[in-house]
């Protein structure tokens, strides 16, 4: 049976272990092209790198092909509307599509068109697979099979953060308590007012980008400080660091925690591949 998954909410507990059971094997084993040849259409309405190659080349690995929607040469420049461009790429019958975009999916629209749909990223909204890696990543780290009683401190921009969402939702299924640095978009464990007030260590700090792309309402703050190793070293001897990418350095990070030892950033994106090629099979309905 073919599956969305628009929100994290669309993978439920045991879709993660098995999701994470297949992403693994793919890592130590390897890709097997036993999937049958199937089509993919990513439709990327906003800048991607790791999201967009990332699920290009698993599905390629999978014996796939995947067809990449230009929206700068499409006829959405001659004002065709986007629901209208989405039924039209229904009727060439690709096995799945694969959407990114600045506004929320309209998921009653994306129900009618037999067609799964995978969120790659809508506006504030979500960004269900970059959860499933940066949670992938933590299991794989702490060697665990879940992230019970561990301890996640996001800093950056956690209002306008679709990965955060996806993230907070998932890291509180999976145990973890959630921490933040200022207020946040998603109820969490515990909340500081500066990094100068925190009082325990932490298994993990995630950084996020601050979205100047996205309006921010006037009343929110978001922590604007760059990470150093002085704070990293203050999160505990242990903690490791995380952050979706872009990375911005010297804005988000000081640029010698990129290849720290604790720095989990590049092991994100190699594991982008196992999970996502992980999910498609599990969309396509293997
Ligand atoms: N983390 C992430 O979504 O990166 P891209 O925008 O490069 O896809």
């Amino acid at each position: 049976m073919a599956r969305s998954c628009l929100s994290i909410a669309d993978i439920n507990d045991s879709d993660v272990s098995r999701l994470f059971f297949a992403a693994r094997k793919f890592k130590t084993e390897g890709f097997s092209q036993h999937q049958h040849r199937f089509s993919v259409v990513t439709l990327f309405l906003e800048p991607s790198t790791r999201t967009r190659m990332s699920f290009q080349m698993a599905a390629y690995k999978l014996n796939g092909t995947c067809f990449d929607f230009d929206k700068d040469t499409s006829s959405l420049k001659k004002g065709e509307s986007l629901e209208a461009t989405i039924e039209n790429i229904a009727c060439l019958n690709p096995d799945l599509l694969i959407m990114r975009q600045s506004e929320t999916l309209d998921r009653d629209f994306l129900a009618g068109i037999d067609i799964p749909v995978i969120n790659a990223g809508d506006g504030m909204n979500e960004h269900p697979t970059q959860a499933l890696l940066d949670c992938f990543t933590l299991c794989e780290t702490f060697r665990a099979k879940d992230l019970q009683g561990k301890k996640i401190l996001f800093v950056g921009d956690l209002m306008r953060s679709r990965v955060f969402n996806s993230n907070v939702k998932l890291l509180k299924r999976m145990g973890a308590q959630v921490a933040t640095i200022g207020s946040a978009s998603q109820p969490v464990d515990k909340i500081y007012p500066s990094f100068d007030v925190i009082d325990q260590e932490f298994d993990a700090v995630m950084v996020l980008r601050k979205q100047k792309e996205r309006a921010l309402a006037s009343t929110h703050e978001i922590f604007t400080e760059c990470l150093t190793g002085e704070h990293l070293a203050r999160l505990g001897q242990s903690c490791f660091l995380l952050h979706p990418g872009p990375v911005m350095l010297k804005e988000d990070i000081e640029p010698t925690l990129f290849s720290h030892e604790r720095t989990l950033i590049l092991e994100q994106v190699r594991n982008g591949l196992f999970i996502r090629a992980a999910l498609l099979q599990h969309c396509l309905g293997g």
